[in-house]
């Protein structure tokens, strides 16, 4: 069994983490879904695997990831746990990479565990659903960053091929 971890506010990683359940699945093997807010330790105990996904907000993953990553650690470790970072600057091919990806970098950096595989993955930039002041700062992130900045229009950068790949690459070969 593979437990995923998912630590999401707009769904992104939840979605993700679904994707990911249905790629695995066809394969027989099976796979729960966990929310960060409600850990299931037994769950977590009883998988052979775990991945951990989750996403940027202002610069940072949530405290949440990070006290969840330090409290789990043996148990991430003896799964040779995998882990997902979402944000939006992984919209440019060029940031997916550790090296490259300023959040994934600081969060390695930080935390004593040290996943097996990470992926780096782009968001969802959804417009419609920010309240006024998440809005406004997001467009002029997205100003400076060559993003789109028209609020009436949602855009989700996830590439799926990327997910897909890994699936096929690192979870059921
Ligand atoms: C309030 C807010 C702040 C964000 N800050 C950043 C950021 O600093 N850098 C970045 O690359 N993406 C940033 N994002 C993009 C999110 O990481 C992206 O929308 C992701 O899909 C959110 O995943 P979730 O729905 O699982 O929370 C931000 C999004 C929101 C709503």
């Amino acid at each position: 069994m593979i437990a995923i971890v998912y630590a999401t506010i707009d769904g992104q990683s939840q979605k993700v983490a679904e994707f990911i359940k249905e790629e695995v699945g066809v394969t027989g093997e099976v796979v729960e879904l966990v929310s960060i807010e409600t850990i299931d330790e037994r769950l977590l105990n009883m998988a052979n695997k775990i991945i951990v996904i989750a996403s940027i907000r202002y610069g940072k993953f949530s405290k949440k990831v990070y006290r969840f990553v330090e409290d789990y650690r043996p148990a991430l470790t003896e799964k040779k746990a995998d882990f997902i970072g979402i944000n939006l600057i992984a919209r440019s091919p060029e940031k997916q990479q550790i090296a490259t990806n300023v959040y994934v970098r600081k969060f390695l950096e930080k935390v004593t565990w040290q996943p097996v595989n990470v992926e780096i993955v782009a968001g969802a930039l959804r417009y419609t659903k920010y309240k006024w002041f998440d809005k406004t700062m997001i467009k002029l992130i997205m100003k400076l960053t060559d993003g789109p900045t028209d609020t009436s229009v949602d855009t989700e950068f996830t590439d799926w091929s990327q997910i897909s790949d890994y699936v096929q690459s690192k979870i059921i070969s």
